[in-house]
């Protein structure tokens, strides 16, 4: 695993760009995993400050989102569907019937998650997925216990995570789902490269999880362990915890020319 520590947390959304655009050059039309949630923000402001500067297109590329809530109304702003709708699509040139999401109105939902693997699967599987972590350590909406070989399906959401995620629902847990449909750490390890983006103080005792922890199905990000190209890229706050973090920082600053993006 590569373990990108920045000095600022600013430095997340840029650094994480520089993958997305380096494959982007050799593959326009890859295929790419997005995440919700304040992670990833950065990175799609980032993209977009590209495509406007013509450094980068991604008109070619398809997109595949990680899970989406269950019972939300189609208009919500908080379905994640509309988030990134509103901080991918629109700041980039993705063509908005590129990116395709999990359906949590689905009547059939064993159905639906069947055939949004299967849609994965036909695109040529994803080539950079970008994933968050929640501070019990889950990826996508992986909760702990989740098996680290779950495929694309229903889930109920932890209390925890609902409490995290209450504060884009005015402040008002009540408000947030309690169930939601994800891709499974199976599905997501079938990705041909992992991009974790993680920061601040209550991400620190997640990221010590997902890199130094034990792979175990209650931190589901440990599963990173298991793939052979995952990158995190966190700031300072979020690393606090790591017993090896002057060893990364080191391995990374002294990275062969060969391997940089
Ligand atoms: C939710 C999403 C995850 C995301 C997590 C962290 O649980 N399902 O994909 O990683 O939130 O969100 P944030 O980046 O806002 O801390």
């Amino acid at each position: 695993m590569e373990v990108v520590i920045c000095s600022h947390p600013d430095h997340i959304g840029p650094i994480a760009a520089d993958y997305v655009e380096s494959l982007i050059s050799t593959k326009p039309a890859a295929v790419l995993g997005v995440a919700t949630g304040s992670s990833p923000l950065g990175l799609y402001e980032e993209l977009g400050k590209r495509v406007a500067a013509g450094k980068l297109s991604l008109s070619r590329a398809r997109a595949f989102m990680l899970d989406e809530y269950v019972g939300l109304p189609a208009d919500h702003p908080e379905r994640y569907r509309t988030f990134i709708e509103r901080h991918f699509v629109e700041p980039t040139d993705i063509p908005s019937t590129s990116v395709f999401g999990p359906d949590g109105a689905a009547e059939d939902m064993e159905a639906a998650c069947a055939a949004y693997e299967e849609a994965i699967h036909k695109a040529g599987g994803i080539d950079l997925q970008i994933l968050g972590v929640g501070t019990d350590g889950h990826i996508a909406f992986n909760e702990p216990g989740s098996s680290l070989a779950s495929r694309t399906r229903l889930k109920s959401l932890m209390e925890q995570t609902r409490k995290d995620n209450a504060r884009f629902f005015d402040d008002d847990i009540d408000q947030v789902p309690h169930h939601c449909v994800t891709q499974g750490v199976g599905t997501i390890l079938e990705a041909r490269h992992l991009v974790l983006l993680a920061s601040g103080k209550g991400k620190a005792e997640a990221i010590k999880g997902v890199v130094e922890g034990p792979v175990s199905a209650v931190c589901t990000g440990s599963a990173l362990q298991l793939h052979p190209t995952a990158t995190v890229i966190i700031d300072e706050e979020a690393a606090s915890l790591l017993t090896y973090a002057s060893y990364y920082r080191f391995a990374y600053e002294n990275k062969p020319e060969w391997q940089r993006v």
